[in-house]
């Protein structure tokens, strides 16, 4: 490129003091106005964080080193940045604001590195785990919209590790999917099928996530819990779990999943649901209300909690693809 056709204020004795500014000034040519944004915000809590933490060379390099090694274990099937943000409890954060919930509505969670596109569909009824070890459960649902009203046909992705606590793809020799399957909601928004109770499980520590874990004296595991994913046009996407009350790590979530609203208690069968849903009486059941937000009440309210939390830090901001940017006018 040729320097004379460079169209930014010349930078130069860059200083710990003025080495911000400069960097926001030669970013600021960049045209899209929500990435020159997130750029500019990042940039400025980079540095503040080095300056104040007197951040050394060595801890620099040692936070390098430490990216690198998150990086060099990620293969398709696993995903350690993901894992790292998920420690950090940022994976939540991100899932709150993109997806705010009003209330009496279902809140969201972490999604997790173990979902996968190749589940198999199961009708009503059918069950979505084949270990014999596991205590078999039935799974009751309704599925409503913040009116009361069921939603019917909506693409609900189901999964849960088997009775050791492993998903089936951390087994090397998988051939086919098990505990995990995807159903629709029937005319009535009910849908129900057939599992394992829950387990607690610790998530994947053998790498740098889990030294990072290790040094900073916190256990890996996750409280027993079942993920749910819900899709259908019109409606917010939801990526939730439902988590066992009185689970050891219940409030100790290695990656803080855990919602009040979200802890249920497995009860059991009575002679109406073994009748209605083939079971014996006294077997293990989960019953579940869920309720979907609409697209639009959900870009509302992202939108209403982005102005109000923006001002409250005295950024004057406009929505624009549904994000804020600087409004400059
Ligand atoms: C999970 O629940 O499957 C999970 C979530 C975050 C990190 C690891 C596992
Ligand atoms: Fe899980």
């Amino acid at each position: 490129m040729d320097p004379s056709q460079v169209k930014i204020p010349p930078m130069k004795d860059l200083t710990a003091d003025n080495i911000t500014q400069n960097v926001h000034t030669i970013n600021s040519l960049c045209e899209d106005e929500r990435m020159k944004y997130v750029l500019e915000r990042l940039v400025t809590h980079l540095h503040d964080f080095a300056r104040e933490t007197r951040l050394s060379t060595q801890e620099w390099m040692t936070g390098l080193l430490f990216l690198t090694e998150v990086g060099k274990i990620c293969t398709d099937v696993r995903q350690e940045f993901i894992l790292l943000s998920d420690v950090l409890g940022l994976s939540l954060l991100v899932d709150s604001i993109g997806h705010p919930k009003p209330p009496g509505s279902t809140e969201g969670t972490v999604l997790g590195p173990f979902h996968t596109h190749d589940a198999e569909e199961i009708t009503t009824g059918a069950s979505m785990s084949h270990d014999p070890k596991g205590e078999p459960l039935l799974v009751v649902c309704t599925l409503k919209d913040t009116t009361g009203r069921p939603i019917p046909n909506v693409k609900i992705d189901i999964w849960e590790t088997d009775s050791t606590g492993h998903y089936d793809v951390q087994y090397p020799g998988r051939d086919k999917p098990d505990g995990r399957c995807y159903m629709h909601s029937g005319e009535d928004g009910v849908f129900w099928f057939n599992a394992i109770t829950p387990v607690p499980y610790p998530i994947p520590h053998d790498g740098p996530v889990g030294k990072l874990l290790k040094k900073l004296h916190r256990h890996p595991y996750r409280p027993s819990h079942m993920h749910f994913m819900f899709e259908k046009e019109g409606y917010d996407h939801l990526i939730t779990a439902l988590y066992l009350r009185n689970d050891p790590y219940e409030t100790s979530d290695a990656v803080f999943g855990v919602k009040n609203s979200l802890v249920v208690d497995i009860g059991r069968a009575g002679p109406e649901y073994a009748r209605k849903y083939g079971v014996a009486e006294d077997h293990a059941l989960l019953t579940y209300d869920f309720v979907l937000v609409s697209d639009t009440e959900t870009g509302d309210l992202r939108a209403r909690n982005s102005k109000e939390a923006l001002d409250k830090l005295g950024r004057k901001v406009k929505i624009v693809n549904g994000l804020p940017v600087p409004d400059l006018d």
